[in-house]
């Protein structure tokens, strides 16, 4: 009886995972490695807090400027400028957002009903919430075992598509899609006027000296980028983004789709955003923090990941803070495919380990689980490690 579009939507099995998680330790008692969430574990900076504060003590309360204020879109500017070498950029190319979120869901809307292709396997919000919401047709592109693209394939699903949906640095491989992969994906889409809807939420958050690369930066108008504060500065609980594109018919569309359901991001929010991101000494010394720790949480889950006969892992992840190993070595044969999805994540479950099985992200990498450390310190990740191995080795 009611809209379909919202009787389709499910709850993340992700956060599904966390309840379960919660729920078992209070029966059981046992505490649990959570490499579930993609939750930032980290408080936000207080240079941040202090100016939401300040924000608010001057009175900044009252109904939010739709879009955006100009306060916060000025410094989004100089930020696409210096950080993500995008020039040219008025006000008028940025709409702020309830975080990424609500940024992409927006921009799956533009697309209600048509066909969108995106690579799999893919962020679990993408095929729970938004493609239902908006009612897409969502075609999954398999990337190849160690990640990389099959461009036939793409050119072939992108052909009549309107729109590419593209995650880098990508959720839940960690993947930096190159400079060389994004020209080809851009130049495929422009081939066939197909819209890219590019979520860079993770775009600081890059290891190795690699350093992430926007489609915007490239000559194609047709792109609209999604970003968000929720990573960058451990600002999840502020539901802070905003979403970029050279086309100001779309932004102005995505205004008016934000007013329509939010009225827009609170002031006082969008204050502290312009700090996040003008305070550059600040700045540098909370995310270098945050990747410092970060850097060590991934070299000692990859390591022990790596040293478990039976785990195939490509290369070191360079983004996000997500590790995507293959476990079909520890499924047995004989199961039926539904068995088969879940077998490896129970037993890990019931060893006190959490993660997220590869279903969540679509049909293919069904065998693989997504390891989070971004709320796992490195003493976990070494409790993770042991039980794992007594789990799967025995
Ligand atoms: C790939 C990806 N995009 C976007 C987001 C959106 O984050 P937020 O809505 O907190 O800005 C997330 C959050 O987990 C994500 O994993």
């Amino acid at each position: 009886m009611f809209n379909n579009a919202m009787e389709n939507i499910t709850l993340s099995p992700i956060v599904a995972i966390s309840e379960v998680v919660n729920k078992r330790s209070l029966e059981t008692g046992k505490d649990f490695i959570l490499f579930q969430r993609g939750e930032v574990g980290f408080s936000t900076p207080q240079y941040i807090v202090d100016a939401m504060i300040d924000a608010i003590n001057q009175g900044f309360t009252k109904y939010p400027i739709s879009g955006g204020h100009i306060k916060l879109k000025n410094a989004i500017i100089q930020k696409l400028s210096k950080f993500n070498n995008i020039q040219g950029l008025v006000p008028d190319n940025i709409t702020v957002t309830h975080g990424g979120q609500e940024g992409l869901q927006l921009a799956f809307k533009l697309f209600q009903g048509k066909k969108a292709v995106g690579f799999a396997p893919v962020w679990s919000c993408v095929l729970e919430n938004f493609v239902p919401y908006a009612n897409t047709e969502f075609k999954q592109i398999p990337l190849e075992e160690d990640f990389s693209i099959d461009y036939n394939l793409l050119e072939s699903e992108v052909k009549d598509a309107s729109l590419l949906y593209l995650n880098t640095p990508h959720n839940p491989t960690g993947k930096i899609f190159s400079k060389e992969e994004i020209e080809k994906i851009v130049e495929i889409c422009r081939k066939y006027n197909t819209y890219i809807l590019s979520d860079e939420a993770y775009e600081r958050i890059t290891f190795d000296g690699k350093n992430h690369f926007s489609p915007m930066q490239l000559d194609y108008e047709n792109i609209i980028s999604v970003y968000t504060f929720s990573k960058t500065y451990s600002m999840t609980g502020w539901r802070l983004g905003y979403l970029v594109s050279k086309n100001k018919h779309l932004t102005n569309l995505i205004k008016l789709g934000d007013y329509t359901q939010t009225a827009g991001v609170p002031t006082y929010t969008q204050f502290a955003g312009a700090e996040a991101l003008l305070n550059s000494e600040k700045e540098n010394l909370a995310v270098e923090g945050f990747m410092a720790e970060f850097n060590v949480r991934r070299d000692a889950l990859y390591e022990g990941l790596k040293s478990i006969d039976g785990i195939k892992l490509p290369s070191k992840p360079e983004g996000a803070f997500y590790i995507f190993p293959d476990f079909s070595e520890f499924v047995p044969k004989n199961i039926s495919d539904e068995e088969s999805k879940l077998y490896v994540f129970n037993k890990l479950m019931d060893a006190g380990v959490a993660t997220v099985y590869g279903s969540c992200f679509g049909d293919y990498f069904q065998n693989n689980l997504r390891f989070s450390y971004s709320t796992t310190n490195l003493k976990q990740i070494e409790e993770g490690i042991s039980r794992i191995k007594k789990t799967l080795l025995k």
